[in-house]
């Protein structure tokens, strides 16, 4: 029998996933889970077959280019790739796989989580609770926005943004509106209840709350830049699950200081764990730390579709989720 393929997991990852990846390949454990930085991922790639990667691994044009490299798969931990340069990949015929699917309810979850949170001040009131500020119930205390009734705007209408739009229409009687370059067919937004928009800046003067779900590419860098943010309508709230790469977070800043925007959840930032001081210190917006799919279940599920794609490759079969 030919030895078991060698994996370097680059981070921890859910007890049974681990202990799955031991039947079929030989693991690499980071039991301190610290991210690798670029020499431990260069080492990973001349001593591994494979990497069994996630978002904190930047594999970048300078570091896949290492020699001699051994590893010619590169399976995300997640659906999002963009800190791998697939490009220089496909060049140097390194595949690489991703993990679709299993993570969009939770991810969704989060989205309208982070909409509620933010437009009901659910942190700012348990802040003021915690703190022993709170003197009593009256009627006017810390109101909030109701979302009931109003417009999601949704940009990008992939696979997340479709179960944010289920959530928001069937659960919370809002109006969706969306705009993606590359729509759904007709009949699958009717069905969600969903209209679609030609242009992002129709999304952006129409809806009462914008959640972000496009993927991070050179071309949504700064999508929301001080122009589109300006866009908005007054009083608007920003929702992003997506990547902190997609809003200009300075701009953001400055939209909410200037008051057009009347709040924003974040799960992710331009430059994680970094998050902008003056974020940090506003009292309208709520932070969590990148946890869209966080879920015990999703996290496994995760790791099983990676050891998915892992199998698949070294049997020589077709990657369930090939991205290159
Ligand atoms: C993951 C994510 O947890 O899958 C994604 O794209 O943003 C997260 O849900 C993270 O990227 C793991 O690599």
């Amino acid at each position: 029998m030919s030895a078991k393929p060698t994996v370097v997991v680059t981070r921890r990852l859910p007890e049974p996933v681990e202990q799955e990846l031991a039947r079929d390949f030989d693991p690499r454990l980071n039991r301190e889970d610290r991210p690798l930085g670029p020499d431990g991922l260069r080492k990973a790639l001349t001593t591994a077959d494979a990497l069994l990667c996630t978002v904190t691994d930047r594999l970048d044009g300078e570091v896949l280019a290492v020699e001699p490299r051994r590893a010619r798969l590169l399976a995300n931990f997640g659906v999002g790739f963009n800190h791998i340069d697939v490009d220089a990949a496909k060049a140097r015929g390194i595949a690489v796989s991703n993990t679709p699917d299993v993570l969009t309810d939770a991810t969704a979850d989060l989205a309208m989580t982070l909409l509620l949170t933010v437009t009901r001040r659910v942190g700012e009131g348990e802040r003021h609770l915690r703190s022993g500020s709170w003197t009593g119930w009256r009627p006017t205390h810390m109101l909030g926005t109701q979302v009931s009734g109003k417009i999601l705007g949704l940009v990008g209408m992939g696979r997340i943004a479709r179960a944010v739009a289920k959530r928001a229409h069937d659960g919370f009687g809002m109006r969706v509106i969306f705009h993606d370059p590359f729509p759904p067919p007709a009949e699958v937004a009717a069905a969600l209840g969903a209209e679609p928009r030609e242009r992002l800046e129709q999304v952006l003067a129409e809806a009462d709350f914008v959640s972000l779900h496009c993927p991070a590419t050179p071309d949504t860098r700064h999508l929301m830049n001080p122009e589109r943010l300006a866009q908005l309508k007054p009083g608007a709230f920003l929702i992003n699950t997506a990547r902190g790469d997609v809003v200009d977070e300075a701009a953001l800043v400055a939209a909410l200081r200037g008051g057009r925007l009347a709040g924003a959840g974040l799960d992710v930032f331009e430059r994680e764990p970094q998050v902008a001081p003056e974020l940090l210190a506003m009292e309208n917006v709520v932070l969590l730390p990148h946890l869209g799919s966080a879920t015990r279940e999703t996290r496994v599920a995760m790791g099983l579709r990676a050891l998915e794609n892992l199998r698949l490759f070294f049997q020589g079969s077709p990657l369930r989720d090939k991205v290159v």
